[in-house]
């Protein structure tokens, strides 16, 4: 931090309890949190993929500076650009005709050209860029070195629908080996949306052909798509954070309509996933700083496609105490959930299962078993605000349900709780209202009339 010779020093403020404030805690709270995916990233593969309007944007130059960063820290970058607007004005500036059919461009002898020309000029625009390396600017000491070439070996796309596409191609085969030769060797890797062909020839690409082709072929750990198209969101417009490929494709075939380069980045995505790319994510491209932000965050930014679970569901430990009592306690003190003090919460842990995300704990359910008369209690239900209203409650409900299904040793045939506010949702769980004079004895003794809870039972299916 710097100060002024000429301001009068200020008086450092003390936090209530004495203890010194330390003033730029964001930032030290923030590259602190960034710590376990720093480690996480280093040595993986990631491939990133970015459209020919980001390049033209202001904050493509800061976007690079964060590609630089990345490669700092260890990651194995391949970078994937378009072209399409550059293509574009290319056209435009020689008065050629340019059709695009299917989302696909028919590139004929002129197109293709003007498709070289555009697609020459970015490459050497971005190995420009990134040999940037003044004093006091973000590059300085990066000493990045870019390779390209020709990696990606090409097809036609033939004649489809009765429409020639001519010079316009899909990718056959990505040189994998040399790629890895030049990740190990300290490179990033950057491929154009060209490919050549044994014949010599050379195939318009798309952009997400490529990427994906790489991704998959390459055994990349990510692919990260940057796009225009703004965010996924839900029918409530919040941010879709996460996805499966079954649920993506669902969106894709619903009656909504997603922006094109979104509809064409989701399928690649899921392409991707299953053909074993283990997740994949789709960021707004018009925020600076989206791509450190979805990588260094516990939430990201962007929405991830992945498909395997990313929430853990898990026996609680003695070591989760700390991250229960956050979650709960503010439910205790509205007096949602009874109130269990640390020491009832050492004691009763094996009760516990706990939905954990990135090391937090995001849900909490315990069950309480009276073994000798087949029923149990579900108590202590909660899932973190934030996380609220995204299947996780009926998740973790399912996971113990599943759980108890399971253990034919300790057959329990009905399952209840006592709820002062969540009736509804039980119910829908398939509970049903019951009568206090339905709980062990022993339960009916703990009850507090105080809370007047209500009482929800489930008579478990025993096949
Ligand atoms: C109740 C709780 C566990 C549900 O978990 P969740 O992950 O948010 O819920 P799900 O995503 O599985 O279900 C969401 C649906 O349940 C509804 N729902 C959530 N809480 C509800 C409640 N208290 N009563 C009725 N419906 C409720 C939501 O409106 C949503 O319905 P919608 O999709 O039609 O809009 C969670 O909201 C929570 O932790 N609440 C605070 C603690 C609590 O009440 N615990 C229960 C103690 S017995």
């Amino acid at each position: 931090m710097t100060t002024s010779s000429k301001a009068a020093p200020k008086k450092r403020r003390r936090s209530p309890a004495n203890k010194p404030v330390h003033e730029p805690l964001s930032f030290v709270d923030q590259f602190r949190g960034a710590a376990p995916y720093i480690n996480a990233h280093r040595g993986r593969t990631f491939v990133i993929t970015f459209s020919g309007t980001l390049i033209k944007e202001n904050h493509f130059h800061p976007f690079l500076q964060d590609i630089a960063l990345l490669h700092s820290l260890g990651v194995r970058l391949i970078l994937v650009h378009g072209a399409r607007p550059q293509i574009d004005d290319r056209l435009q500036d020689f008065n050629v005709e340019s059709e695009i059919i299917n989302g696909l461009r028919v590139t004929n002898d002129e197109v293709l050209l003007c498709v070289k020309e555009s697609v020459g000029n970015i490459r050497i625009d971005l190995e420009g860029a990134f040999s940037t390396g003044l004093p006091n600017s973000p590059m300085s000491g990066a000493n990045i070195r870019i390779a390209s070439g020709n990696f990606v070996t090409a097809r036609p796309l033939g004649v489809r629908g009765g429409i020639d596409y001519q010079h316009t191609g899909e990718v056959r085969r990505i040189d994998t080996a040399a790629i890895e030769k030049l990740l190990s060797g300290g490179f990033i890797v950057l491929l154009s949306p060209l490919g050549t062909s044994p014949t010599g020839e050379v195939f318009n690409l798309s952009s997400e052909d490529v990427a994906t082709s790489a991704a998959i072929q390459l055994n990349a750990d990510k692919m990260l798509s940057l796009i225009e198209g703004g965010e996924l969101l839900d029918q409530k417009k919040r941010l879709l954070r996460q996805l499966t490929p079954d649920e993506a494709e669902k969106i894709l075939n619903s009656r909504r309509k997603l922006p094109e380069q979104m509809a064409r980045h989701l399928i690649s995505a899921i392409h991707a996933c299953r053909q074993g790319v283990p997740r994949t994510h789709i960021l707004s491209s018009l925020q600076s700083g989206s791509l450190l932000q979805e990588l260094f965050t516990r939430d990201g930014i962007g929405t991830m496609i992945s498909a395997d679970h990313y929430d853990e569901i898990r026996a609680a430990t003695i070591e989760d105490i700390g991250g229960i009592i956050e979650l709960i306690q503010p439910l205790e003190e509205e007096g949602i959930l009874v109130t269990r003090s640390r020491e009832l919460l050492e004691i009763e842990i094996d009760h516990f299962t706990v939905m954990e995300r990135d090391g937090t704990i995001i849900g909490v359910i315990a069950l309480y078993p009276y073994h000798d008369q087949k029923i149990a209690e579900i108590a202590g239900l909660a899932i973190h605000p934030q996380y609220q209203n995204s299947g996780r409650g009926e998740a973790l409900l399912k996971h113990l349900e599943h759980r108890l299904n399971k253990d034919s040793s300790h057959p329990v045939e009905r399952l209840f709780v006592l709820s002062t506010r969540t009736a509804h949702w039980f119910q829908e769980q398939g509970y049903d209202p019951a009568k206090l004079s339905d709980l062990p004895v022993e339960r009916q003794q703990l009850y507090n009339y105080k809370r007047n809870s209500k009482v929800f039972m489930r008579t478990r299916n025993r096949a």
